[in-house]
């Protein structure tokens, strides 16, 4: 392996997913420099950083600006909006490796109409029945959904900070309604999908890619996306997450894991023919098993939030060694292994959120005592007083800890978030045993449906 000591990284987003990441490369062997170009004041990231600095996260110039004046030698673009601004290619440009996806590859999240006609294209099966519609076939959309005999979900092409996708049952109920959300979209001057709503459990399964060779992380992960208790109420950006001690899920199967591992596989391939070069960066693929096998909702191009918490809180291979691999084409070199534990992780998140979050209210973790080994600082700002901190209005603190069981996990979780004092809320159902069982008994419901 080549010299990397001491190597000057540099991490694009300063959130909880980005202070994961950077708690992982901190403790490398390798005592990396690292930089972080951030958004939010987020204390650990300070303390770990060398050189700290916050704008625009689709700034290029202030971006690459602060690499070269650094002389960074690895980058890691972190997040959506970047990596659909195309960042990674500005530092790619200039020379700077990255670990993360260009613009082009990382259209497998950006246009949801893309990823579905690639696998349609490469005859990769695990997508619901779908169609696309623009300004000039939207009046077709009707028969399409009468067509379908099914309930029906409205995804808007592009990146739309979680308001992009509208399921029927779940965010409205009757075609007109349906339709009405489509004539939204054709009026923003976007195009959008209809498709077959599919019915299980989501799960989120992530591959490392070095452009040539895949490495899938072993842990699956479910997030919860639904703002409440029992997954009611508006979408989030994930309000928490669990992982079992065995690296499935307590509905899922090897061979449900092996499906998933093999579409991210075909789709590499695929996406490597389409665009002329391999993906290098994260394939996050958040997949639903169904009565009919597992099926893919979308693909993401980085680490999940809070997926990220969960699985580098089990990595045992070095993260800068990783990060450096996936750069250079070399993940075959190394071996990356996981621990065999549970983890559970929750977000503590703004009152009002995720619709009218209260900004600029203040979070006490003084009880903390300055332990932050499990805590993963997101929308917030430090403030002069290092126990206070100040809310920007998204998920502000995520918590993850690891234990023998998921149920040792979450009581350690809540035993923290105990410790967090301000205006906010958390799901306390998110890795429950009891809450845990209703997601089994709904896989084993429509599996015996099916049989009858
Ligand atoms: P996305 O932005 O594609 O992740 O979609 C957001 C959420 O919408 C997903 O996490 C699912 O809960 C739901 N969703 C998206 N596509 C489908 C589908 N075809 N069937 C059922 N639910 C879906
Ligand atoms: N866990 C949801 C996301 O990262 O998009």
């Amino acid at each position: 392996m080549t010299n990397l000591a001491n190597i000057k990284i540099l991490v694009v987003g300063s959130g909880a997913r980005e202070n994961a990441i950077v708690k992982s490369l901190y403790n490398s062997i390798h005592k990396p420099k690292i930089y972080c170009f951030g958004s939010t004041l987020n204390p650990d990231i300070i303390n770990k950083s060398i050189g700290y600095i916050t704008g625009k996260l689709t700034d290029h110039e202030a971006i690459l600006k602060f690499a070269l004046n650094n002389n960074i030698q690895l980058a890691l673009v972190c997040s959506d909006d970047p990596l659909a601004a195309g960042v990674t290619d500005t530092l790619l440009a200039n020379e700077i490796l990255c670990s993360s996806p260009t613009k082009a590859q990382a259209q497998l999240e950006w246009s949801k109409t893309f990823t579905r006609d690639l696998l349609a294209k490469y005859d990769i099966s695990g997508s619901p029945l779908y169609k696309s519609f623009d300004i000039n076939n939207f009046d077709t959309a009707i028969d399409y959904i009468k067509s379908l005999k099914t309930q029906f979900v409205i995804k808007a092409d592009g990146l739309c900070g979680g308001k992009g996708v509208k399921v029927q049952g779940d965010h409205f109920d009757t075609l007109e309604e349906g339709l009405k959300f489509c004539q939204e979209i054709i009026d923003r001057g976007t195009t959008f999908l209809i498709e077959e709503k599919l019915i299980g459990q989501e799960f989120s399964f992530f591959t490392l890619s070095d452009g040539e060779h895949l490495s899938d992380m072993s842990p699956i992960i479910q997030d919860h996306k639904r703002a409440y208790e029992g997954d009611s109420g508006p979408n989030t950006g994930g309000m928490g997450t669990y992982s079992d001690a065995n690296h499935l899920l307590p509905f899922l199967s090897e061979e449900d894991k092996k499906q998933a591992s093999e579409m991210t596989k075909e789709v590499a391939r695929a996406l490597k023919q389409e665009i002329g070069v391999g993906f290098i960066g994260i394939f996050y693929g958040g997949y639903i098993k169904t009565r009919n096998g597992v099926k893919l909702i979308e693909y993401n191009a980085r680490f999940g939030d809070p997926e990220a918490m969960n699985l580098l809180a089990l990595l045992e291979t070095d993260f800068v060694e990783i990060n450096y691999a996936m750069a250079t084409h070399t993940l075959d070199k190394i071996s990356i292994r996981y621990k065999n534990l549970a983890t559970v992780c929750k977000y503590v998140v703004p009152l009002g959120y995720p619709e009218n979050p209260i900004k600029g209210g203040k979070v006490d973790i003084s009880e903390l005592h300055g332990n932050w080994n499990d805590i993963y600082f997101g929308s917030v700002d430090k403030t002069d007083n290092l126990n206070l901190l100040t809310l920007k209005g998204s998920r502000a603190i995520a918590i993850c800890c690891v234990d023998q069981t998921i149920s040792q996990a979450e009581e350690k979780v809540q035993e923290l978030i105990e410790k967090i004092n301000g205006p906010l809320f958390h799901r306390s159902d998110i890795g429950k045993t009891e809450y845990i069982q209703t997601k089994v008994d709904m896989i084993n419901s429509i599996l015996i449906e099916k049989r009858e």
